[in-house]
């Protein structure tokens, strides 16, 4: 089954390209921006993952991105993580970043940007992996920070595919986005918001009815609210899932009590995702590695959250087939 997986074509849909941040990578662009580290070395960063709620997990991951400075350094992180999928059979990914992580501490939205989007086009041209790139609101900002942000894009919308919205969840619903989304949804950008990671079924009712979500970033406590999940079903609204996350974020103590067959069985389309790989111990094969092991996934559940990952994919009709018609090769030759 390792095989298989590692072989098998894949989609990622949900990846912080700052959470891509590998510490030997932290280091150096550290030290080539003479920016001191509160660790003694690479083995003391590590050792400081050690999560027991999202929070914890924010506060390094805000601190591990003060080193991005320049364009280059956005390039190089992004590069290093296009390799890295590269080698385990990734074929498409759509991801994160957080402009507001970033202007808050003076770097140019366009500083960002531009080195994100150079690397993924050389990723798409040396490497074959198509891609997406969709900017997160940080919700534990005000909605006012949020429509400037927003602003700050309109000139990049051949960039920026979609708007998403990550950070502390509970305490900041999405209620409190509404006008930026309906802004966001009128310039053409498509929707996602994380919801349901920590915070309750409500929110991910909010994240449907008030941004009009196309995707919902992870909306694992949905599955609390039958009629929720019903409705997530009949809409064929997708789940991007990140059990190594759920993992290291204890969301779930344990992955055999992940609930990722309960989604599949109740209809949901769920997805496999890494969501943050440097910080949760790993990249997409990892994820469908250690789940799979833990929950025996089958062979046919393991194909489904790949075809899954490729129909909720954000990309042409042509691509889509393109990519399912690999998976189905795949499927048959092995
Ligand atoms: N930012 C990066 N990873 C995140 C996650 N899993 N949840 C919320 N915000 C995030
Ligand atoms: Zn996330």
């Amino acid at each position: 089954m390792q095989a298989f997986i590692e072989n098998m074509p894949k989609a990622e849909l949900h990846l912080h390209i700052e959470g891509t941040f590998e510490p030997e990578l932290m280091f150096e662009i550290a030290q080539r921006n003479n920016i001191d580290l509160p660790y003694a070395d690479v083995e003391a960063l590590r050792k400081a993952y050690d999560f027991s709620q999202l929070q914890d997990f924010l506060d390094i991951y805000y601190q591990g991105m003060n080193v991005l400075q320049k364009e280059q350094d956005y390039y190089d992180l992004t590069w290093a993580y296009l390799q890295r999928i590269y080698a385990q059979n990734v074929i498409h990914t759509e991801i994160f970043f957080d402009p507001q992580g970033h202007t808050s501490r003076g770097v140019a939205f366009e500083t960002a940007l531009n080195g994100i989007y150079r690397a993924l086009e050389a990723g798409q041209k040396e490497l074959g992996i198509s891609f997406g790139l969709i900017m997160c609101f940080l919700r534990h900002l005000d909605a006012d920070d949020a429509m400037a942000t927003l602003e700050q894009a309109l000139p990049h919308k051949d960039k920026i595919i979609g708007v998403g919205l990550d950070s502390s969840e509970l305490g900041h619903p999405p209620e409190k986005f509404t006008e930026v989304f309906k802004k966001a949804k009128e310039e053409g950008f498509l929707i996602v918001a994380h919801a349901g990671e920590e915070g309750p079924p409500d929110y991910v009712y909010q994240a449907l009815d008030l941004l009009k979500v196309d995707r919902i970033d992870h909306g694992n406590r949905a599955l609390e609210d039958k009629a929720l999940t019903k409705r997530i079903a009949d809409e064929g609204i997708a789940l991007t899932v990140c059990p190594l996350s759920n993992l290291k974020l204890c969301v779930v103590d344990d992955l055999k009590n992940h609930p990722m067959r309960e989604m599949l069985q109740a209809g949901l389309k769920a997805t496999m995702n890494s969501d943050d790989p440097a910080y949760f111990g790993g990249y997409m094969n990892e994820n469908y590695i250690q789940l799979a092991e833990a929950l025996r996934l089958t062979q046919e559940e393991i194909v489904t959250l790949a075809r899954n990952g490729f129909e909720a994919a954000f990309v042409s009709d042509e691509r889509k087939q393109v990519m399912l018609s690999n998976l189905d090769a795949f499927v048959s030759a092995a």
